[in-house]
């Protein structure tokens, strides 16, 4: 699997976001949620470059707090039956993003901040470096076919 490269994928230009088989990490149900995760990021990068109304970017990130919410609760309960040994650390990533993406929610939220591509550049290389480095890991542990 090639390995993606975050920092080429900016230099300036906001490229389409798509899931791709690249960025699988082996596991299915937190490929499904992965594959959703890059859809609301790519609506998110079309209302910045297309200029969106703010109330709609706004929205979309809503939507992206609470799909990251019960995606990293999914792989939390993933990693506690797998009794993943690096749980605490990957935990840890988890909630710094959460309350990040939560600051970032409230102050977008309340016009003190506007939704701009830095801070869609910030979500997009978090999310896809957490994918490559910690999510592989976590997913090559966990048993091929686990239970819902
Ligand atoms: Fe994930
Ligand atoms: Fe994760």
């Amino acid at each position: 699997m090639a390995a993606i490269k975050v920092d080429s994928l900016f230099g300036g230009v906001m490229r389409v976001v798509q899931w791709s088989e690249a960025l699988s990490v082996g596991n299915g149900q937190m490929d499904a949620d992965h594959r959703e995760l890059f859809g609301l990021l790519e609506r998110l990068r079309l209302a910045v470059q297309e200029n969106q109304p703010e109330p709609l970017r706004v929205e979309i990130l809503g939507e992206l707090v609470r799909f990251s919410e019960k995606h990293f609760r999914l792989e939390e309960l993933l990693m506690a039956r797998a009794q993943f040994p690096d749980q605490a650390l990957h935990r840890a990533e988890h909630e710094k993003l959460l309350a990040q993406i939560r600051e970032l929610y409230a102050k977008v939220s309340k016009g003190d901040l506007p939704l701009s591509l830095s801070v869609f550049q910030f979500l997009y290389g978090w999310l896809a470096r957490h994918i490559e480095v910690k999510d592989k890991v976590l997913a090559s542990t966990l048993p091929p076919h686990a239970p819902d």
